[in-house]
C-alpha cells in the first residue's frame, strides 16, 4: 500500500517519503481501516521534528518510533480481528491511531467508533485529539459553567475552533483570541467577541476562564485577563526545545496561589468515551468541525507546513 514514511528527525521535506509498504494485518482486538482521510495539525510538526527532546523516550529516542506518521483518521472498515464485538466490516468510522497516513491502519477497536451521520469522512478525521483536547480544556480543566465568560487564545487553531464551540455549549459567552484575517471563522463558529492578537496587549478582563492554547503570554498577563480566582487552563506550549513550555506549566502551578489565580495544566487524554460525546455534539449541530482544505497523501509534507505557518483555517487533512 501507499504510505507516507519517516526514518528519521528532521525536515519535513527530507525525512518525509512516500512509499510503498505492506498493508498491515489485522491483529486480534483491532480493526484495519480503509483511510479516507487523516487529519493534520500543528502537533504533527512537533512529533516529526522529534520535539521536544522531552518526549522522545515515548515517540523514539533516534528515529520516530512509529515508521508512518498520523495520528487522527476516518475510513471504512475492511477486516475485524479476533475478538471484536462493536465494530463490523463496512463500518464507517473515526478515531485515533498510530499511523493514519497510509492507505490502511490497523487500529485497537476501542480507538474508533461510528462515524458522525452528518460529516464528510475528511470533517471527521479533523475531530478526535483536536476535540479530545478542547473539551477536557473546557469542561474538566476549565470547568466552565453556563454565564462564565471564557477567553479562547488560539481560538481558530486545530484545538481551538473545538474550544470556542464547546465552551458555547456550556452556556459560555467566549472570546476568541486570533488573527484578523480569521476573525471570520471564529465570530462564525459561535464567538461572541473576536480580538486580533496583533492589534496590541490584550487589554480585556475580567474572565473566569482563559484557556492558553497559544502558550506565550506570562501568568502576569493572564492574571491581568482573570476575575480574581480565575482560571487559567494551560494547554498551549511555545518556545524551547526540550519541554515547550511544559515549564511553565510548573512555574505556573507553583505562582498561580501566590496571584490569586488557579492555574489547571492539560496533557488530554484519548479517550472513546469522549469522541462519542463529540460525535453526539457535532450530530446535534452544537460542535462543527472547521475543514479548510485537503491535500493528496504526496502532499503530506506540504498540509503540515500549512498548518504550522497558520496558512490553514482551522483543519487541513491529507486523503489517500
Ligand atoms: N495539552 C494538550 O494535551 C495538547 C493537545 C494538542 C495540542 N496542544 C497544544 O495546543 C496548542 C494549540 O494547538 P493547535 O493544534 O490548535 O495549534 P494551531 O492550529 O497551530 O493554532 C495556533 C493558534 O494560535 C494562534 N496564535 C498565533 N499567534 C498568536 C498570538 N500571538 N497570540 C494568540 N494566539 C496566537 C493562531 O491564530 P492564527 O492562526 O489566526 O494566526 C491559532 O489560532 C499547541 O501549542 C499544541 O502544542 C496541547
Amino acid at each position: 500500500m501507499r504510505a507516507i514514511t519517516q526514518d528519521a528527525y528532521g525536515v519535513l521535506e527530507e525525512v518525509l517519503r512516500l512509499n510503498d509498504i505492506d498493508k498491515p494485518s489485522v491483529g486480534d482486538g483491532e480493526v484495519l481501516v480503509r483511510v479516507r482521510a487523516a487529519a493534520v495539525s500543528g502537533s504533527d510538526w512537533h512529533i516529526l521534528r522529534g520535539l521536544p527532546y522531552a518526549a522522545r523516550p515515548v515517540v523514539g529516542v533516534r528515529r520516530p518510533r512509529n515508521r508512518v506518521p498520523g495520528l487522527k483518521l476516518a475510513g471504512t472498515v475492511e477486516a475485524v480481528g479476533r475478538g471484536v464485538s462493536r465494530t463490523k466490516i463496512g463500518d464507517e468510522v473515526f478515531g485515533w491511531c498510530s499511523g493514519a497516513f497510509c492507505e490502511y491502519a490497523a487500529v485497537p477497536e476501542g480507538q474508533v467508533t461510528a462515524k458522525p451521520a452528518n460529516l464528510t469522512a475528511e470533517q471527521a478525521a479533523a475531530v478526535p485529539i483536536a476535540g479530545f483536547t478542547a473539551l477536557q480544556a473546557v469542561r474538566d480543566a476549565g470547568r466552565v459553567a453556563a454565564g462564565q465568560k471564557v477567553l479562547v487564545l488560539g481560538a481558530s487553531g486545530c484545538v481551538g475552533v473545538y474550544a470556542v464551540q464547546i465552551a458555547k455549549h456550556y452556556g459560555a459567552e467566549v472570546t476568541g483570541v486570533c488573527s484578523a484575517a480569521k476573525a471570520d471563522l471564529v465570530t462564525g463558529l459561535g464567538a461572541d467577541h473576536v480580538l486580533d492578537y496583533a492589534a496590541g496587549p490584550l487589554t480585556a478582563s475580567g474572565f473566569d476562564v482563559v484557556i492558553d492554547l497559544y502558550g506565550n503570554p506570562s501568568l502576569r498577563t493572564l492574571k491581568r485577563l482573570l476575575k480574581p480566582g480565575g482560571t487559567v487552563v494551560l494547554a498551549g506550549g511555545t518556545g524551547g526545545r526540550w519541554l515547550m513550555g511544559m515549564d511553565r506549566w510548573v512555574r505556573g502551578l507553583v505562582a498561580a496561589p501566590f496571584l490569586g489565580i488557579k492555574a489547571r495544566p492539560l496533557v488530554h487524554k484519548d479517550r472513546l468515551d469522549d469522541l462519542v460525546l463529540l460525535r453526539e455534539l457535532i450530530e446535534a449541530g452544537e460542535v462543527v468541525p472547521a475543514l479548510d482544505r485537503t491535500y493528496p497523501l504526496a502532499e503530506a509534507a506540504a498540509a503540515i507546513e500549512d498548518v504550522r505557518r497558520g496558512r490553514v483555517r482551522g483543519h487541513a487533512v491529507v486523503t489517500p
